[in-house]
């Protein structure tokens, strides 16, 4: 196994922020955050998604970073080996595992939908969403989702551009990438809000993005069933608050080994508080402006705000097709997201490498390649099992290939991850040596303490019973 003296660093605090916002900044804060804040009603979806944020998640980087900066190793190497400092069992070891096996799985559809934006970023510069309609905005989503060769050549094209960076290594390649690509998604996607905030219809965003209705929030459509047997048209239900809890966690790259390893890439001297509440506040900052710049253009065009996953692939294309520089804000639009989306799978596929590449002693460019390659080709099954696709008729206990690993990775792994990491550093590892990890001021660290102890696991392992129960019952 390689030594800690071997184990790559950051160059500066800067480097590993803009490295870690990148992960955490991502198809989630763009393509995810906006449709479920749509379906979740709004204000009263984001004001729940930001407590989340701040009193779950961000104690729970908090928690991630420092482990992995204690271990200095992959996540699976940092867990063994606190575990074993701390005497405790070694499957602690575990949490390290399911990390990169889920990170694993996640980057191997992600490159799917990461393939879909390229795609679409040269459909719009291309001019293919000229003045189309709804009909044909789905069917050019379909018909592009179906085909294997179009599919095949994106998802492989994202997964190329990953395996690069990767390969270049901690300081060479995630560095160079972020310190460029940050930056320009920022600019971009600035321009596009004060773009929306001109032409489309802000005022009713803000008012939708920040005046909370929690009717919306805490009461779904009844079933048409229950309603002709004399049920409440709507009924209560706390499925948005819990999907708002898991897209914290999928927003703030949480329980894949992501964090743990770009923490053990940390230095000393960097405070790892305040770093996570940089990060928390970038992350939620951008889904934000994410909101700012696709709602006004949702409001103007009539589009639906529920729409869901199609919002961004099925909806928006129709009103680039008609706005005045829509083949510009197009395709800057699709280029925001792909680059969002590669700084964040550059974390996914960092966890799987670094393991291997600590356990085989083999040079950073073999391993970059052989785990992203595995990964791209596992991907293919989920390419393949969208729209008419070659594998769409498989079904995994009812879902398509894709939303299997979805499940699986969300609602089993990540949760599961979760609790355990909130569970070993809040009872199992001594308090004395996270105060000396984290050096905080005694309140702050009194307050992290306690969240981490008591409020993250009780919060998700409400969740997960909560999914477990809607599996088996539902
Ligand atoms: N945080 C990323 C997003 O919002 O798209 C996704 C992600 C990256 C999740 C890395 C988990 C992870 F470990």
């Amino acid at each position: 196994m390689a030594g800690a003296a071997q184990h790559a660093h950051w160059s500066s605090r800067w480097a590993f922020i803009m490295a870690a916002v990148g992960s955490a900044v991502g198809l989630g804060n763009i393509w995810k955050f906006p449709y479920e804040a749509g379906q979740g009603g709004g204000g009263a979806f984001v004001m729940v998604y930001l407590l989340f944020v701040f009193f779950i998640g961000t104690p729970m980087l908090v928690a991630e970073l420092s482990l992995g900066r204690r271990g200095q190793l992959s996540p699976i190497g940092s867990m063994k080996k606190i575990a074993q400092e701390e005497k405790r069992s070694p499957l602690w070891g575990l949490i390290g595992w399911s990390g990169v096996v889920g990170a694993f799985i996640v980057i191997s559809f992600y490159s799917v939908v990461g393939g879909w934006t390229l795609a679409y970023m040269v459909k719009s510069a291309m001019g293919a969403f000229s003045n189309i309609d709804a009909q044909t905005a789905q069917d050019t989503f379909v018909s592009y989702i179906s085909n294997p060769v179009m599919t095949l050549v994106s998802h492989f094209a994202f997964m190329g551009i990953t395996i690069f960076i990767v390969a270049k290594g901690v300081q060479g390649g995630l560095e160079k990438a972020v310190t460029y690509l940050m930056p320009a998604l920022f600019a971009i996607l600035l321009v596009l809000v004060v773009y929306s905030g001109f032409t489309g219809d802000f005022a009713k965003t803000v008012d939708f993005l920040f005046n909370p209705d929690f009717d919306e929030l805490l009461y779904k459509a009844n079933s048409p069933e229950a309603i002709a047997a004399g049920g409440a048209a709507k009924v209560f239900s706390l499925d948005m608050v819990l999907q708002a809890l898991g897209q914290s966690f999928f927003s703030l790259s949480l329980a894949l080994g992501s964090i743990m390893t770009y923490g053990s890439y940390l230095t000393r001297d960097v405070n790892v508080g305040r770093s996570a509440l940089t990060i928390a506040a970038a992350d939620s900052s951008v889904a934000l402006m994410a909101g700012l710049a696709i709602f006004p253009i949702v409001f103007a065009y009539g589009l639906d705000v529920a729409e869901g996953g199609g919002l961004v692939f099925m909806s928006l294309p129709i009103a680039f097709g008609q706005m005045p520089f829509g083949i510009v804000v197009g395709t800057l639009f699709f280029g925001l997201l792909a680059v969002a989306a590669i700084t964040s799978s550059i974390s996914l596929l960092e966890p799987p490498v670094s393991y291997v590449e600590e356990k085989t002693g083999w040079n950073r460019r073999k391993v970059a390649i052989t785990m992203g390659v595995a990964a791209g080709v596992l991907g293919v099954l989920s390419a393949y099992s969208q729209g008419d696709n070659m594998l769409s008729s498989i079904s995994i206990f009812g879902l398509s290939i894709m939303d299997a690993k979805d499940f699986l990775t969300n609602n089993i792994i990540m949760p599961l991850g979760g609790l355990f990491t909130a569970l070993f550093v809040g009872w199992f590892v001594s308090r004395k040596a996270m105060m000396e990890e984290l050096a905080m001021e005694d309140k702050t660290f009194r307050i992290w303490y306690f969240l981490a102890r008591f409020v993250s696991p009780t919060a998700i392992g409400i969740i997960f019973i909560k999914i477990i129960y809607d599996t088996v019952v539902g």
